[in-house]
């Protein structure tokens, strides 16, 4: 699957961005606090008029401190997936079932330096395993090629059976990326500066998409 994000989109433009990629699985939205990471972008309101204007499904990613008490508004205004923190979250098994009784599909991001081994019980509890591929925070960055042990970790976990989880990889997924991310097992590559800044958005998405199966 291809996500889309809308950081590198023109704010002023969202519907048409939107629109630039229908052919996209999910259209993932980068909300920041300048908090939990040092920029800001945007929130709720904004996310309840996409939900308006686009029909693909909404991929939340929720960069803000106190996750516990902000994000199940995004699950109840319609968003398909929220994810949060878990560096972040007080209680992310609670979260997760809050997300799930509002609708949403529940998801967990782990920063570059933050290990999965301690939190495979928490992830039984969750639908979609976020990892960073940079520093959560801006669009346009290097990829880290070092969290492929994780998503090697994460994969081997959902194919034993002992969880069951969209793996999903986000920072620096672009052309010379993508192949070396599918490999290593991920679901779902968010794609921000690969799309937005192409000149046809949607054929990129094609693009990657094809990329990622061979
Ligand atoms: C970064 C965001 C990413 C960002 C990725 O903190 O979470 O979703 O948009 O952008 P690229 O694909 O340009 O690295
Ligand atoms: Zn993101």
């Amino acid at each position: 699957m291809i996500a889309p994000s809308i950081l590198s989109a023109d704010f002023a433009r969202l519907a048409d961005e939107a629109a630039a990629v229908a052919g996209a699985d999910w259209l993932h939205v980068d909300v920041m606090d300048a908090h939990f990471v040092p920029n800001l972008t945007l929130g709720l309101p904004v996310v309840k008029s996409l939900l308006g204007a686009t029909d693909i499904p909404l991929d939340c990613h929720l960069m803000i401190d106190d996750p516990d008490r902000w994000a199940i508004g995004y699950a109840e205004a319609g968003a398909y997936n929220v994810t949060v923190h878990v560096e972040a979250a007080a209680d992310p098994v609670r979260l997760a079932k809050d997300l799930r009784a509002a609708g949403a599909k529940a998801g967990l991001s782990l920063k570059p330096g933050t290990p999965i081994e301690p939190y495979t019980e928490v992830l039984k509890h969750y639908d979609t395993l976020l990892v960073m591929s940079v520093e959560p925070g801006f669009g346009g960055q290097k990829f880290m090629a070092d969290v492929l042990d994780k998503v090697r970790t994460a994969r081997r976990l959902v194919d034993t059976g002992h969880l069951t989880l969209v793996v999903e990889i986000d920072g620096g997924i672009n052309a010379d990326t993508i192949e070396q991310a599918a490999e290593a097992g991920v679901d779902c590559f968010v794609a921000g500066s690969a799309v937005y800044d192409a000149a046809d958005p949607g054929q990129a998405v094609e693009r990657l998409r094809a990329q990622a199966a061979r």
